[in-house]
């Protein structure tokens, strides 16, 4: 009975403004079609801006990455969780870059070679109280096997290099003597070299007693020492047989291939839900990330250094980070704290306190923050950033993230004197806009979005054992 009298209403609703939908018989207000338009409006502005500063971001791919058999990334494993890498068997490079630690030891500044334990309960031992720091922070390594980073170390004196022998410059009379595969093949050559972190003191051992007498290169140097050792063990030959072939001599640089080949695999992490949106899921984001991925591409300026998908620009800048402990030393006029940063490397005054800006993937894991690791939280690093004069001044050294001691040894969290900080004040070159609380909620919410929760432990995680049948680091410790 009724229907003739709706099929006149309906028949009126297009003239009274309404519009019809794709399905036939539902009409849409006025009122809520200036509401749609709204939205789409809205939608499609704020498209429109997150398209320019992600316009230039493609999502990151396997082409990326360099790829390794599976073999060599076993090995590379094995020797990277070794100790009998270092001179007195007792570090190995895992102990500083944990995949349970983020990749990294979560202290401020490393206790080295001669210490026990992993991570915040490292400490000295009484037959070697560690009495030396590491004089910088151990950075993360995720992601440093793309092709995209050629700058290793907070001091880049790791470098993709032309002019270089074998296209890759060293630190002075640690030249390769051979190609390597990648970057971080160079680059694992180096922490066995040191003093603090691997080799340990003059007369502890081979490798220390040849590095103190300057001999790393040749058939008596500690590269050969090492690698001698490394082929004495058949299970680490048998595995080498594969790579290389079984009449070939080791080399010091078919370990390095192999870890390099190692860390390039373990510690990919481009899995983030910032990589799920820059693949194209607009839903990976929560509003709070999203509005502070656009802060940190655009108003807040965080782009003009932290650059691209790696949030990089694989360059060197002065933010007055506080220099805790004893940095590298670099002031030759007395006995003061002092680390130059990059200006070491290349001489030039421009380049003094300026430190590598470090990509930002999985930061959220990887504190303690910093070349000096003198911030223990996003927050006040992020802090430091917006007012990095005030924060260098008012640093309170007591509150560093330093590794304590268990009594053996000594803890330095000093600073430098004070003409020193007042250099690294005059050098800064951070100025950013200022940023409302809300807006610095955004940024740290940003930051946690480029976590990559199935890389965070690594990808294969420590071995149980390795070949030497030395100890392995374990959480416990
Ligand atoms: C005692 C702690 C310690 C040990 C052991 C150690 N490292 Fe490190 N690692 C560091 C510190 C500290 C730095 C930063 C040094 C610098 O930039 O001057 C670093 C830097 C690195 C970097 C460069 C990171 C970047 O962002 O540029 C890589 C890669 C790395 N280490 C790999 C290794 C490998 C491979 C081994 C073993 C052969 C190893 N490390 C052993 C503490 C350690
Ligand atoms: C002028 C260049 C520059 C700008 C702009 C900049 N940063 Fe940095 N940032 C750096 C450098 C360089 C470091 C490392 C300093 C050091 O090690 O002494 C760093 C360190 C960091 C760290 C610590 C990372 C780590 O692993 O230790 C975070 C987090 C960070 N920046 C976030 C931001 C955010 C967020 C913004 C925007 C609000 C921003 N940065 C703007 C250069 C910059």
């Amino acid at each position: 009975m009724l229907r003739p009298f709706f099929y006149a209403i309906a028949l009126m609703l297009p003239h009274l403004g309404f519009k019809q939908t794709k399905h036939r018989h539902r009409y849409v207000s006025p009122v809520t079609q200036m509401m749609i338009k709204w939205v789409t409006v809205g939608i499609m502005s704020l498209q429109a801006t997150l398209s320019l500063a992600a316009e230039t971001l493609k999502p990151v791919t396997h082409s990326d990455f360099p790829t390794f058999s599976e073999e060599l990334v076993m090995l590379g494993r094995d020797l990277f969780h070794d100790p009998i890498l270092s001179g007195n068997r007792n570090i190995s490079c895992a102990s500083c870059h944990h995949a349970w630690l983020g990749s990294a030891d979560a202290v401020a500044l490393s206790v080295g070679e001669g210490g026990a334990g992993l991570g915040t309960r490292r400490h000295g031992t009484p037959a070697s109280p560690a009495e030396k720091h590491v004089p910088r922070n151990a950075p993360a390594i995720f992601n440093l096997g793309a092709s995209e980073f050629t700058t290793l170390f907070h001091d880049g004196r790791v470098m993709v290099d032309d002019t270089a022998p074998y296209g890759i410059s060293m630190p002075k009379g640690f030249e390769l003597e051979r190609e390597v595969t990648n970057l971080l093949a160079a680059q694992a050559l180096l922490p066995v070299t040191s003093f603090e972190e691997m080799a340990g003191q003059h007369g502890e051992n081979d490798v220390a007693d040849a590095l103190s007498k300057g001999k790393v290169h040749g058939p008596e140097g500690a590269w050969a020492i090492l690698t001698a050792r490394v082929e004495g063990i058949p299970a680490y030959r048998a595995q080498f047989d594969t790579q290389i072939g079984a009449d070939k001599p080791l080399h010091i640089t078919d370990i390095g291939n192999a870890i390099g080949a190692f860390l390039a695999f373990e510690f990919r992490a481009d899995n983030s839900p910032f990589d799920a949106y820059l693949r194209g899921d607009t839903q990976a984001l929560t509003p709070a990330q999203t509005r502070g991925m656009e802060l940190f591409y655009g108003k807040a300026e965080c782009s003009t250094c932290h650059a691209g998908r790696f949030q990089t620009d694989h360059d060197f800048h002065a933010i007055g980070i506080p220099q805790i402990g004893p940095g590298k030393g670099h002031d030759s006029s007395s006995t003061a704290f002092a680390d130059h940063g990059r200006a070491a490397i290349t001489g030039k005054p421009e380049d003094k306190y300026c430190f590598r800006t470090p990509s930002l993937r999985n930061v959220a894991l990887t504190g303690p923050y910093g070349h000096s690791g003198a911030y223990a939280t996003l927050e006040e690093v992020l802090g430091h950033h917006l007012d990095p004069h005030a924060s260098l001044i008012g640093f309170d050294p007591a509150k560093a993230p330093l590794p304590a001691l268990g009594g053996y040894g000594q803890v330095t969290p000093q600073l430098p004197e004070h003409a020193e900080i007042e250099r690294i004040f005059a050098a800064i070159t951070l100025d950013l806009p200022p940023l409302t609380e809300g807006e610095q909620a955004d940024i740290i919410a940003f930051l946690h979005s480029l976590t990559d929760s199935s890389s965070v432990n690594g990808r294969l995680g420590a071995p149980l054992g390795v070949p030497s049948k030395l100890r392995v680091d374990t959480i416990a410790d």
